[in-house]
């Protein structure tokens, strides 16, 4: 399976902070935003990324990025020239995914909490075959976003995007698995009242043909909102508090890059050495 990251947007809820630069490369705490939903793909055990963007923000993705080598990993770029919606990535990146079924994750949503990595896994299992795999979680105020609903065997009755008024408090996080079909399912696809291919309209059509798997991320599990710069502030304190209590850092690719094998110690090190006059770089040398 492959990996998708769509990282465009304006981001008119941040400005002035976003006006020249993308939401997705500023610091949430210590490390561009992206490394965490880059870190979640890497987690799925995915090595092929395909990073879109805008026009104006997608060199500096592949400033900070590259290739990719460095961290046993392949990205690829690719333009978003207008926000004509997510499930455009499935267009997009049609000759990417080369006929593999994609993971799509957006650019500005963190995920942390135990037993993610095996959750992650079984969703790239579970869509091998055929289907797609998305994911719950129970929010407060879920009108900004997918809202999924189930009856009382737990089945998913309907999927609506950003109901004025929701028929459940499961919210769908931006993070999609989906099998081989999903180009030509996204292809098919009409743009919605805004004018945008809505996720929620690809997912419904796997609802539709009955393949549709909802697993729910319980209520000990983080997905944090990076919207605003109170939720940003509110993310990076998060992530400080774990990383400083525990001494593991969150989204640190180049560790989850050894932990999976895909460099060695000696890559490892030369990686820290080039950031060892921060706490990151160091944390790198003393794995
Ligand atoms: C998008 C999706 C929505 C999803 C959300 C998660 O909303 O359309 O279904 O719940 O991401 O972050 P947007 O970020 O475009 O408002």
């Amino acid at each position: 399976m492959k990996g998708i990251i769509l990282a465009g947007g304006v981001a008119t809820r941040l400005f002035p902070a976003s006006k020249a630069i993308s939401k997705q490369i500023m610091p949430v705490y210590d490390k561009p935003m992206i490394y965490y939903p880059l870190s979640t793909l890497m987690l799925a055990g995915i090595r092929d990324v395909l990073i879109i963007s805008t026009p104006r923000d997608l060199p500096m993705f592949r400033g900070l990025l590259g290739s990719g080598d460095d961290i046993g990993m392949s990205f690829h770029y690719i333009v978003q020239e207008k926000p004509n919606g997510l499930a455009e990535a499935f267009i997009l990146g049609e000759s990417f995914l080369d006929g593999e079924g994609g993971a799509l994750v957006l650019g500005d949503n963190i995920f942390y909490g135990q037993g993610f990595s095996s959750m992650l896994k079984r969703a790239v299992e579970s869509v091998d075959d055929r289907g797609a795999c998305v994911f719950g979680y129970y929010v407060k105020d879920p009108r900004a976003y997918g809202v999924v609903e189930f009856d009382e065997a737990n089945r998913v009755v309907s999927l609506e995007e950003k109901p004025a008024q929701p028929k459940s408090n499961y919210a769908v996080p931006g993070l999609y698995f989906y099998d081989r079909t999903v180009c030509e399912k996204a292809r098919r696809l009409k743009p919605s009242a805004r004018g945008e291919l809505e996720i929620t309209d690809l997912n419904r059509v796997y609802l539709q043909e009955n393949s549709l798997i909802v697993e729910l991320f319980g209520r000990g599990f983080a997905w944090l909102d990076t919207g605003s710069a109170d939720s940003m502030l509110e993310a990076a304190n998060y992530v400080a508090t774990i990383q400083n209590r525990q001494g593991f850092y969150i989204a640190c690719i180049e560790e989850i890059a050894w932990r999976n094998n895909w460099i060695d110690r000696r890559q490892l090190r030369a990686l820290g050495e080039a950031m060892s006059k921060t706490e990151y770089g160091k944390y790198l040398l003393e794995l």
